[in-house]
């Protein structure tokens, strides 16, 4: 039987381990749990051990512990390690290699994959040391699933939710999938839906995009195997499960999210970014004068974030896909950008109108590369993501 070492660490997100342990059980994945000391002050061991029919471990110097499985053993019987909730704590000891409790020398032993579901205050997720260890731990090939945005039991909003147990529990089926899956180990990261430059607090600069193709390429990235990183814009769409999630809003917040986001195998770009953001959005909602003149918008070009990372120097994902969206020359203009952002690829479709592309469930794509041009039939936008994920698994 497939099976994990979950590690439940303190925060009020704790309650949803519950949950959480109850959705593997239903898909035939066994549970044995860490309940650390924080961790114990939201859950009790007596439920955690109902649930998961297990003795659950608390303790790094008790005896009964050590003779009936020691730390180390306990660290390696599972086919994967996951932290959830992981708090700033948990993060900063990893990132550090700290051993000083059950929980974090279990992390230190193992030779194991590691998957965290961090959970936190928004602060606390964005302080600069937390997201350096994250950055550490990314490096250190630990995975990552959330955390989500909404309110907090803090009575604050903002990134640091828990990831839903559901979510979390697609991405232990994925890590624990057969090692024969195509992109088996590998990282992907996509950019999908517009962006929303701001004029002023209430007004934006944004565009049509739904979405659909880029996260439809996330869902089949993990299907395949892939860690899946989706950079992405407001759209309405649900979260693929299992991919990880960086909701942002402008052009400059996708580019320090895509970012933050390396190294990758493969990084897919198909947000349509907004080309000009307004030079100086206005603090305060723009008012009418009176005098029936509209107010002058200075705009200044946005980064072009594709053009930015597939001209990188080191960290270059080994693959790098654009998107052109067309209503004329498709090919032609398809191939000016693959030469001009420097890619291994061009997705180019063609968005006129009459095309039905925005929005749309299907699509009609010419793939354009130094090697020449593949045009594929009308597919479903499904059906292209899996194609073109295959593709891009066969080039790595
Ligand atoms: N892109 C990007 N950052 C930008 C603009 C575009 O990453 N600031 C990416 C898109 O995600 C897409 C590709 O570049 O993969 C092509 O985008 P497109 O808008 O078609 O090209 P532009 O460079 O904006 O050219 P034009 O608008 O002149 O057609």
């Amino acid at each position: 039987m497939r099976s994990i070492l979950l590690i439940i660490g303190g925060g009020i997100a704790a309650y949803k381990s519950l949950e959480l342990i109850r959705e593997l059980k239903k898909r035939g994945i066994g549970v044995t749990a860490i309940l650390t000391k924080a961790g114990e002050q939201f859950v009790t061991p007596l439920a955690v051990g109902a649930l998961t029919g297990e003795k659950v471990y608390q303790d790094l110097f008790s005896l009964t512990d050590e003779t009936e499985m020691g730390h180390i053993e306990l660290s390696r019987a599972a086919d994967l390690v996951v932290v959830a909730p992981a708090t700033a704590d948990l993060l900063a000891k990893m990132a550090t290699g700290l051993a000083n409790d059950l929980a974090s020398t279990t992390l230190l032993a193992t030779d194991k994959k590691v998957l965290v579901a961090p959970a936190m205050n928004v602060r606390m997720w964005h302080h600069a040391a937390t997201q350096r260890n994250i950055r550490q731990l990314k490096y250190d090939e630990v995975t990552f699933v959330g955390p989500g945005e909404g309110e907090m039991a803090c009575g604050e909003f903002g990134l640091g939710r828990l990831a839903e147990p559901l979510e979390i529990a697609a991405a232990i089926e994925t890590l624990l999938a057969p090692g024969d899956l195509p992109l088996k180990g590998k990282h992907v990261l996509v950019t999908a839906g517009p962006t929303r430059e701001p004029i002023d607090p209430v007004r934006y600069i944004s565009n049509q995009s739904s979405g659909k193709q880029g996260y439809a390429i996330a869902e089949v990235a993990v299907k395949l195997g892939a860690q899946v990183t989706l950079v992405s814009g407001p759209v309405s769409l649900p979260i693929p499960p299992g991919a990880g999630m960086m909701p942002v809003q402008t052009a400059e917040e996708m580019l320090k999210a895509v970012e933050q986001s390396l190294p990758a195998d493969i990084a897919i770009f198909t947000a349509a970014v907004a080309d000009w953001r307004v030079a100086s959005a206005a603090g305060e909602k723009i008012k009418k004068k009176g005098d029936g003149k509209p107010p002058t918008l200075s705009l200044t070009e946005n980064p072009d974030i594709l053009k930015t990372i597939a001209a990188r120097k080191s960290g270059r994902p080994k693959v790098v896909v654009g998107f052109a969206a067309e209503t004329e020359n498709v090919i032609a203009h398809a191939q000016e950008k693959l030469a001009k952002k420097s890619c291994d690829l061009i997705v180019a479709n063609d968005v006129s109108v009459e095309k039905g592309v925005f929005g749309g469930d299907a699509n009609t794509v010419h793939l354009v590369s130094k090697s020449g041009v593949e045009s594929w039939p009308k597919l479903s936008k499904a059906e292209v993501a899996m194609r073109l994920m295959q593709k891009l698994a066969g080039l790595l």
